[in-house]
């Protein structure tokens, strides 16, 4: 499937506070295509609320970030922590959780395996045996994308102003 646009070395590395303009550049062109057919309003919110500069900086200090890279350009990222270091609120989750909270690729990128390697690279370093996400419903080909690689539906989250959040989880290969 490859072709020019990610012909070449990807590159992966930890991602920094310095990467921020590119994460932001990223969501533009990765967050009105994933989700605006879902719920445009929803879409404009995530932007605004969590593809930002200030999150980002608050994230960077609480969770881990790893940076795709191809051409010197930021093509992808993945962010994970633990659920109890989030800022959002999650009434609904009993205990904590090792969750990853983004995983985004730039749409001239995708199907190239740089989601897959990047998902990869977060489950060899994720300290916990399991790996929790949460999927907007609607994403189907993201919800597709995690159940091939091993994800499973546990819960439900319903907004009734939003889409519903579906979390997944993957027992992790060296648990025990
Ligand atoms: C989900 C996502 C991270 C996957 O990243 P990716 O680099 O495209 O993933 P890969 O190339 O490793 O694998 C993509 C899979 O879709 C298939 N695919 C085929 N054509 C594709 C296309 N045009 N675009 C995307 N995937 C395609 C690939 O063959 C592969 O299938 P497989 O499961 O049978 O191997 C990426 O598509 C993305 O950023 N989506 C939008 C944002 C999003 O929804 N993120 C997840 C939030 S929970």
């Amino acid at each position: 499937m490859a072709d020019s646009a990610t012909a070449g070395v990807i590159t992966v590395r930890v991602g920094t506070t310095a990467d921020i303009p590119a994460f932001r550049a990223l969501g533009e062109a990765v967050v009105p295509p994933t989700y605006g057919p879902i719920d445009a309003a929803y879409a404009q919110r995530m932007l605004d609320e969590w593809w930002v500069p200030e999150r980002f900086e608050a994230s960077l200090a609480v969770n881990a970030h790893l940076v795709a890279q191809h051409e010197g350009r930021v093509v992808g990222m993945a962010a994970f922590g633990r659920l109890s270091r989030s800022h959002r609120d999650f009434p609904h989750v009993i205990g904590d959780r090792e969750v990853m909270w983004k995983l985004y690729v730039h749409p001239d990128h995708h199907g190239h395996g740089i989601g897959s390697r990047l998902l990869a690279e977060v489950e060899a370093m994720v300290e916990g045996e399991e790996l929790w996400l949460e999927v907007v419903d609607g994403n189907d080909q993201a919800f597709d994308f995690y159940r091939a690689r091993g994800f499973r539906e546990v819960e439900r989250v319903t907004d009734r102003e939003w889409p519903d959040d579906i979390w997944l989880r993957k027992t992790l290969a060296g648990a025990r």
